[in-house]
């Protein structure tokens, strides 16, 4: 029994087995999420239909950046059903129009052109049509990105992700998508690893390294942006993870520096619940070639747009970034910490999305699963890493009190 200030659990057994027979009577077998099955999520807590409530460190996948059910966009979503307004295909409204106002209001200022569409996979396929688009007119043809990055599951962003098993179902390979291993602490970028630079048509980059939240170093990044402004190579970042203060600041690649990517993809915490992804760029790449089609029946939604809005208006409050950005601290301080522990290599963290990296599977399955069964709902990656990326909105001592039990799993993994 745990029964905290925000835990609650009385009857609660990580079972898999149970979970899957009901799970994988009707869905593909291959989708295995945790055993806990969700009845409400409100701001940072999950609950079940039992009465049990963990504290959430997932944000469901990366999404939730403001909260599960947050109250201002809950409201959003329902004036809009009220409104008479709930499908709109691509026509203008004016839902739609504030919402794209918002985003270039709160964006970089070089950008001027945003592709809307519905998930993450399609504006990172998007993105790959673009520039093989650009490339072609360019007569440059490689896309160079790292192994072990992840895209999405559209063949487009199968084809950029960093699985060398990833395309086997359809034996298609793109053998213009040039893979670099993802760089270590103290690698520096040698040009020599690279196809020729006349030849490169674009850098794509996931903004951190999914399962690890690896980084990339300072010097091999720098030096990677400053090869693509000299060679007229395309800089390009999957902010689909990294966006929306996952990293602290609104884009995760400035962290890195004052960078001017020529396109990024958005997704998941741009509406923090309904589907809706979007990619920014500029109009001679977004309008370089009417064929390519960059549009959908849902691209847009008048209802996931109202969503997108009242959470970009929640999500840039002065007030809440203020509060945001002192919990950012403490969540870096208590993550890092952790490098202290036996059993644990590094710990990755930048504001709020960290991997405690430790020294195998084992321990990291253990850590997880000891973590759901006191109240805590780590990302579960099944490998050497307990992936942490809670709700924005998570309080001081819901942080404490997680990283607390996330230290303990460890001490009890170790004896
Ligand atoms: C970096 C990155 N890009 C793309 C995607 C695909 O997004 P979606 O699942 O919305 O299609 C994901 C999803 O996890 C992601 O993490």
């Amino acid at each position: 029994m745990v029964k905290t200030k925000n835990r609650f659990i009385k009857d609660f057994n990580f079972d898999t087995e149970s979970y899957y027979a009901v799970k994988h009577k009707y869905e593909p077998s291959n989708i295995c999420e945790m055993p806990v099955k969700w009845s409400r999520a409100k701001d940072f807590n999950v609950y079940d239909d039992k009465g049990n409530k963990w504290i959430d460190m997932t944000s469901g996948i990366f999404v939730t950046n403001a909260g599960h059910s947050n109250s201002d966009i809950s409201r959003a979503i329902k004036n809009q059903v009220d409104s008479d307004l709930t499908f709109s295909y691509q026509y203008n409204t004016d839902v739609r129009d504030e919402f794209i106002k918002k985003l270039f209001e709160i964006s970089p200022p070089h950008y001027d052109k945003v592709v809307l569409l519905n998930s993450g996979s399609e504006v990172t396929d998007a993105a790959y049509r673009l520039i093989k688009t650009w490339g072609k007119k360019h007569n440059k043809k490689y896309i160079v990105t790292f192994t072990g990055s992840y895209h999405g599951h559209v063949l487009g962003s199968d084809l950029i992700g960093g699985t060398s098993t990833s395309t086997n179902w359809c034996n298609f390979k793109d053998k213009e998508i040039w893979f670099l291993p993802f760089p270590k602490e103290g690698d520096e970028l040698d040009l020599n690893d690279l196809p020729p630079l006349d030849e490169i048509a674009a850098f794509f980059l996931e903004t951190y390294q999914g399962w690890g939240a690896w980084m990339y170093p300072q010097k091999y990044i720098d030096k990677l942006y400053k090869t693509s402004r000299d060679n007229n190579i395309l800089f390009c970042f999957d902010e689909v993870q990294s966006g929306f203060y996952r990293m602290g600041t609104l884009y995760g690649y400035q962290t890195y520096g004052d960078y001017k990517p020529d396109i990024i993809t958005l997704g998941k915490g741009l509406t923090s619940s309904l589907p809706l992804s979007a990619l920014l760029s500029t109009k001679d790449i977004i309008d370089l070639d009417s064929n390519i089609n960059l549009s959908g029946s849902q691209a847009g939604n008048a209802i996931c747009c109202s969503a997108g809005l009242a959470n970009l208006e929640f999500l840039t409050d002065e007030t809440f970034q203020k509060d945001f950005q002192k919990r950012v601290k403490l969540f870096e301080r208590l993550n890092k910490e952790l490098e202290q522990e036996d059993g644990v290599d590094v710990v990755n963290v930048k504001g709020m999305v960290s991997a405690i990296i430790v020294k195998d599977g084992d321990m990291g399955n253990y850590v997880t699963k000891r973590c759901v069964n006191n109240g805590v709902l780590p990302v579960w990656t099944k490998r050497e890493s307990v992936k942490l990326g809670p709700p924005l909105t998570i309080s001081e001592s819901a942080i404490i009190e997680s990283m607390g039990v996330i230290k303990d799993s460890i001490r009890s993994y170790n004896g």
